[in-house]
C-alpha cells in the first residue's frame, strides 16, 4: 500500500481537513484547534491518494509539571523537555501495515532535533496495538492508575530517552 508521511503546520493548505479528521475520530479536538497548544506542537500526517489516513501529534513541554512535579533540570540547571504524544491514530482499514510504527519513528527522530530528552505517552491497557508498537520500539513501561470520575483506569506511561545529557560540570579555577 502506497502512503506518504508529511510534517504539517497550521499553514498547510489541507489543515482544515486534519482538523475535520481529528474531530471525526474524536481525537481530542482541542489539540488541534487550541492556539496555545498548536504553538508547542508537531503534527505528522499519513496520506494515501492525497487523503489523510493517519496522524500523530506531540506537544513539547517541560518534564515534570504535567505530573505535578517541579520542572526537571540537568546538572547545569537547564530545563529538560519531552515530546509528549497526545494523539496517535490510523484509520481502521489501513491498520497493521506499519503506518503507526512509521509515525512513532517520526516523533523519535524529531524529538532530539528539538532538544528533547525523552518521548512520552500514555495509553490504556486495552490499546493492544499501541502496546505492541511501544515494546517493539524499545519504550520503557511505567504502569499507573489514572483516577477518573468514572472510576480507576489502568494504563501505562511509555517513555523513551532520545538524547544524552552532558553531565560533565565545568571545573572551576579552585578545583
Ligand atoms: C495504535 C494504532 C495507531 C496502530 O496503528 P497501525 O498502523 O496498525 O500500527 P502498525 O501496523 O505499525 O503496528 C501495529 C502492531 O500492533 C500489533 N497488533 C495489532 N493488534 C494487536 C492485538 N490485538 N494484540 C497485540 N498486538 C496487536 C500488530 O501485530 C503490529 O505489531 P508488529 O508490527 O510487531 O506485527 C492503531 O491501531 C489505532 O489507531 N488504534 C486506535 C487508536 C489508539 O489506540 N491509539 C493509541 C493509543 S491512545
Amino acid at each position: 500500500m502506497n502512503y506518504t508521511i508529511e510534517k504539517w503546520t497550521p499553514n498547510h493548505p489541507q489543515w482544515p481537513q486534519l482538523v475535520a479528521f481529528a474531530q471525526e475520530h474524536d481525537l481530542f479536538a482541542n489539540i488541534i484547534d487550541s492556539p496555545a497548544l498548536i504553538a508547542e506542537s508537531h503534527y505528522f500526517t499519513a496520506l494515501h491518494n492525497k487523503q489523510i489516513i493517519a496522524f500523530i501529534m506531540c506537544l513539547v513541554q517541560p518534564i515534570g509539571p504535567e505530573m505535578d512535579v517541579p520542572e526537571l533540570v540537568d546538572p547545569h540547571g537547564r530545563m529538560l523537555t519531552e515530546a509528549k504524544i497526545r494523539a496517535f491514530f490510523v484509520e481502521e482499514r489501513f491498520r497493521n501495515q506499519g503506518i503507526g510504527t512509521a509515525l512513532q519513528k517520526c516523533i523519535l527522530d524529531l524529538a532530539p532535533q528539538l532538544g528533547c530528552f525523552q518521548v512520552r505517552s500514555r495509553s490504556e491497557l486495552s490499546k493492544k496495538a499501541n502496546y505492541a508498537i511501544k515494546l517493539k520500539l524499545g519504550f520503557a513501561a511505567h504502569p499507573a492508575i489514572r483516577k477518573m470520575r468514572s472510576g480507576d483506569s489502568p494504563g501505562v506511561y511509555w517513555v523513551k530517552n532520545v538524547q544524552r545529557v552532558d553531565s560533565s560540570l565545568q571545573s572551576t579555577a579552585n578545583d
